[in-house]
């Protein structure tokens, strides 16, 4: 297991030029070419000094949107399962693929577009490692046992928080020199809940905002190695969704998001970094509220006060009525505690339920030492639409009751195929003012259209 990690570790670090390592039991570790800080920010909370930069990264914009083009050209179709090349280039390869002809590998990023991708990734991962511990430190073991979490779930905590050291040690040596450090964090969880139910948010936004960019990198060599760990934060999603006793996996595929989305997201929860850390491009689009969030922690969610939860802060704990709390329950259709699934008699959300939002504005400082400004573009000139991006899907539905920055929708019945409900599990929406036509590969194109968002919604 160590040495398969060192192994894969010295593949980032030593890139084009790596001669094949092959370790013996007397060869130790290769060191990576830098090292993450593994003992983390001594300090969590909001941050209340003035920044010495503000704004994105920027360099002049060609253009506002990008219009749709003609699809490249298909040098290649298959209509009888027959090899069509004529050739193998050895016995046993088909011919094609790209990166099979014996070039060397080069496991760093090939343009801005994958820099600033691998940035925004190493600052999910750096959260991820603080977040894990910091839970860990923040409650007692009574609280723990409590929340019904043994020592063995604490330890796969735990591990998970290892895990990270890996995944953030993986990415520092893809970026090289300049890659950003660990910051300081701010969080929005009170109780062991409440932290779990955040865990398993705060990884669905990480793992869906790779899934977003991966198959657009240039460099492919880079978008191997970042699978190889965002595989590894799948399952941590998973098993925190099961810590908090939600079906684990209630959708068949795994939903993409933007860059610019993910790092909506994620700003908000980093109070400070250090001088002169790296910065990002992506876009901060204006916090989105869903002020009706179903909440996890229900046995039925519309009952009580409602959580009014912002991007991808957790469910509430406090204040639900003992007779309407999941955990305090042992009957089967109704108890959340801490399993490998739960069925819920009464879903989290369904088609027709009414969803109501309200946003903030442009030109509102968030993120690292509040030095990231909130932005959207001018073709995003009004909140017109809902859309809901789960799975495969992305479906627009309209906003109605239009009022300042609040507005509501009727969640949409979509399925994705043979009947399956797309509206499920941990998804996304935001608010555009177009409904442009996407698909999984080319859903950033909606970003000149997006008015606010997104935040998380917690459908089943
Ligand atoms: C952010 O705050 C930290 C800690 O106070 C400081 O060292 C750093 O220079 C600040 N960065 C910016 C961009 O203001
Ligand atoms: C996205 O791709 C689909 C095809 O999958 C295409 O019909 C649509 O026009 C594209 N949307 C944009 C905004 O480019
Ligand atoms: C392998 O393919 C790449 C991309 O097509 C090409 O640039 C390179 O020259 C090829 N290398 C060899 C050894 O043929
Ligand atoms: C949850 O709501 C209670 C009041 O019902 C409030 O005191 C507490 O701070 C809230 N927790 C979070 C994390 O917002
Ligand atoms: C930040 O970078 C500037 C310019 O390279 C340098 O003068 C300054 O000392 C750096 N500050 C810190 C705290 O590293
Ligand atoms: C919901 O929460 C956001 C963020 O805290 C706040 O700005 C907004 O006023 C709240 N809305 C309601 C209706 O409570
Ligand atoms: C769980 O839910 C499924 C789907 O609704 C149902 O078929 C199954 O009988 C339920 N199982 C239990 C034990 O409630
Ligand atoms: C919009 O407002 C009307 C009138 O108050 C109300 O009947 C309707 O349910 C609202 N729509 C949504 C989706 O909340
Ligand atoms: C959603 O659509 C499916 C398939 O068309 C249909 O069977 C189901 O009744 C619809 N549900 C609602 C609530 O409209
Ligand atoms: C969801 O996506 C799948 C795959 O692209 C497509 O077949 C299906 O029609 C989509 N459903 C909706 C409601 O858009
Ligand atoms: C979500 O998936 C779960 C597990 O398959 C299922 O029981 C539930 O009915 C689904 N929710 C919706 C709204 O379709």
């Amino acid at each position: 297991m160590k040495s398969y990690t060192s192994l894969l570790l010295s593949f980032g670090a030593l890139a084009a030029a790596a001669p094949q390592v092959t370790l013996t039991p007397l060869s130790g570790p290769i060191p990576p070419v830098r090292s993450p800080e593994v003992t983390g920010p001594t300090s969590h909370g909001p941050y209340s000094g003035t920044p010495t930069v503000t704004g994105a990264l920027t360099a002049p914009a060609v253009a506002e949107s990008i219009a749709p083009g003609p699809p490249n050209p298909v040098t290649y179709s298959n209509d009888n399962g027959l090899l069509q090349a004529g050739y193998e280039p050895i016995p046993y390869q088909p011919a094609g693929g790209a990166g099979t002809n014996g070039s060397l590998p080069y496991y760093h990023p090939m343009s801005d577009f994958d820099y600033q991708s691998f940035a925004l990734a190493l600052h999910q991962e750096w959260i991820e490692l603080d977040l894990f511990h910091n839970g860990l430190a923040r409650f007692t073991t009574s609280e723990w046992e409590a929340a019904g979490l043994s020592a063995e779930d604490r330890f796969l905590i735990e591990f998970m928080a290892d895990q990270e050291v890996g995944h953030a040690t993986l990415i520092s040596n893809i970026l090289g020199a300049a890659a950003p450090a660990q910051c300081t964090y701010n969080y929005p969880f009170e109780t062991v809940r409440e932290f779990l139910d955040f865990c398993q948010k705060l990884t669905r936004f990480g793992e869906s905002g790779v899934y977003g960019f991966l198959g657009h990198l240039d460099s492919r060599e880079s978008a191997t190695l970042l699978l190889q760990s965002i595989t590894t934060e799948a399952r941590q999603q998973f098993v925190f969704r099961q810590m908090t006793g939600l079906f684990p996996m209630p959708v068949w595929f795994e939903v993409g998001i933007p860059q610019s989305w993910a790092w909506t997201l994620l700003a908000p929860y980093i109070s400070s970094c250090p001088a002169n850390n790296t910065r990002l491009a992506w876009q901060n689009f204006p916090a989105l509220s869903v002020l009706n969030q179903p909440d996890v922690f229900k046995i039925n969610p519309d009952l009580g006060p409602p959580s009014n939860d912002t991007g991808a802060n957790p469910s509430n704990d406090t204040g639900i009525a003992k007779s309407n709390q999941c955990y305090s329950t042992n009957v089967v259709g109704e108890d959340c505690g801490s399993a490998i699934t739960h069925n819920r008699s009464i879903p989290l959300s369904y088609p027709g339920r009414p969803v109501h939002f309200s946003w903030g504005n442009v030109g509102e400082a968030v993120g690292p030492n509040n030095s990231y400004i909130t932005a959207r573009s001018p073709l995003a000139d009004a909140p017109r639409f809902a859309m809901f991006v789960s799975q495969l899907n992305a479906t627009y539905v309209p906003l109605v009751n239009i009022s300042g920055n609040t507005a509501s929708c009727v969640q949409p019945n979509m399925s994705t195929y043979a009947g399956d409900p797309a509206a499920n599990g941990t998804m996304f929406i935001a608010l555009t003012s177009q409904d442009p036509y996407v698909t999984p590969f080319n859903l950033s194109m909606v970003n000149p259209y997006v008015y606010s968002g997104p935040a998380l919604y917690q459908a089943g």
